[in-house]
């Protein structure tokens, strides 16, 4: 506990005066999680401009399973820029493209030949990957999940759930998109208990074809394995063999959204793995390239490709410096043993949490997979009502007692652990110090708001 004290200079008055200049420069929609604007980083660690240093439970997003500027990926990126930036693979192929193309046909789930292809943003791959879908099964339907998150563009704010901030206003969304409950045990829209209800979440897609889209019209269900942004739900054993096999008896694609799940973060490579899952189509991004902008999409062979030349692409597709970096990733994932080190870091986590459930009526739930792990706040055990203050109450300690962490959740109520999957041992349990110190303050503050009434 003796790490942790107050930083009073967080934000301190570098991070203030930038703020200053970013509120008259940028506009507000661009959310900022902390007030802190970063100098440099390395590995977990970041430090600010005010020369503060704090442990990266973010990776900027879930960008980062690396680290912050893994030695061998800044290797690789600078060896690019002394051969060429941009070319664009339209224009002007490299072998880099191709290369990482077909060490990621061979990585992910599916003993079938495949081909990928590189956007920029996790975005871009979804929209691709519902573009490809709906070419392949010529239907037009698509069923995604409540609570899922799959991007900010305007297909994919219409596969997205959560209304504020990512919908509202922004209406109206394409059309033929239905939203079906995902597996999420904590609050069953069923009001169900698992294993007695039989994954009837899953099962429950066939009524789903009778009472509001025939099956015959979707193209495609997609899913994120465990469900980032709507709060590292974690779908229970059966969902997704259930799942796929109802796909398959109506010839819908499945595509699993390996945006935020993928490159370690659940302790496979890709998440569907955990989960005896093969897609037809996958679609990554975030970590996938150790920080630079990239994404792809890997599926079937004969579904990539049934779009004609042209049809796919984009300018910046498959950067050659993303590329390269990417190649270094996957060299890392596999040198360092990733997967290992994130099931590693998850069992550090979940002794820790265990005590925390046991001590503090605020830790509702506590869920995951390898290192995509998180705490479910809520006000009361019983009738689990959201703690949505209390949660940005803990993010706000973290930050201002050295530790950046993102919050998550349809109701906002969730703390993520998104730390770099590199982060050493000591700086790990450094960083659960300091939330666990968040989560005393926290319900001791509470419990006093109680007494006080
Ligand atoms: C599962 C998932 N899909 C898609 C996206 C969108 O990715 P991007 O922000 O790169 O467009 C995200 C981003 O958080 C995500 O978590």
């Amino acid at each position: 506990m003796s790490t942790i004290h107050l930083r009073t200079s967080i934000p301190g008055p570098r991070s203030q005066a930038l703020m200053r200049r970013r509120n008259d420069a940028v506009p507000k929609a661009a959310y900022h999680a902390t007030p802190v604007f970063v100098a440099k980083a390395e590995g977990a660690v970041v430090e600010d401009v005010d020369g503060n240093r704090l442990i990266d439970f973010a990776g900027g997003i879930g960008c980062l399973n690396t680290g912050h500027r893994a030695p061998s990926v800044v290797d690789a990126i600078r060896k690019q820029l002394d051969h060429f930036l941009h070319t664009s693979f339209n224009v002007l192929p490299y072998e880099s493209y191709v290369r990482l193309a077909e060490r990621l046909n061979e990585l992910t789930p599916g003993n079938f030949p495949k081909k990928t292809i590189f956007v920029n943003t996790g975005a871009e791959a979804v929209e691709n990957a519902i573009k490809i879908a709906r070419f392949h099964t010529r239907r037009p339907a698509i069923i995604s999940f409540e609570d899922a998150f799959h991007g900010r563009t305007y297909m994919t704010m219409a596969v997205t759930s959560k209304t504020h901030p990512y919908k509202a206003g922004f209406e109206p969304f394409p059309g033929d998109v239905y939203r079906i409950p995902y597996a999420y045990c904590f609050r069953c829209s069923y009001s169900l208990e698992y294993p007695r209800c039989e994954v009837h979440c899953a099962r429950h897609i066939e009524d789903t074809f009778k009472r509001v889209v025939a099956a015959e019209s979707v193209a495609a269900v997609i899913v994120e394995p465990i469900l980032g942004e709507g709060g590292f739900v974690t779908p229970p054993d059966g969902f997704y063999s259930t799942l796929s096999e109802i796909c398959r008896k109506y010839g819908i694609l499945l595509i699993a959204d390996e945006v935020q799940t993928g490159f370690c973060r659940a302790g496979a490579t890709f998440a569907c793995v955990r989960f005896g899952l093969e897609p037809d189509l996958i679609t990554m991004a975030k970590s996938l390239s150790g920080g630079l902008p990239l994404a792809a999409v890997t599926g079937r062979a004969e579904i990539m490709d049934g779009p004609a030349s042209g049809q796919l692409g984009g300018t910046f597709g498959g950067n050659p410096a993303a590329c390269e970096a990417a190649l270094a990733v996957l060299d890392v994932i596999d040198k360092e043993n990733l997967n290992a080190r994130a099931n590693h870091l998850g069992g550090i986590f979940r002794k820790r949490a265990a005590e925390w459930q046991r001590r503090w009526e605020l830790v509702g739930d506590v869920r995951g997979m390898g290192a995509m792990q998180a705490l479910e706040l809520v006000r009361s055990r019983v009738t689990r009502e959201p703690a949505d203050t209390e949660t940005k109450e803990v993010a706000q300690f973290c930050y201002e007692h050295g530790l950046v962490t993102i919050t998550a959740g349809s109701y906002g109520n969730v703390i993520r652990l998104l730390m770099p999957i590199v982060i050493t041992d000591a700086q790990m349990d450094e960083a659960l110090d300091v939330l666990e110190a968040a989560l005393a303050a926290v319900s001791e503050k509470k419990a006093a708001a109680v007494q006080m009434a």
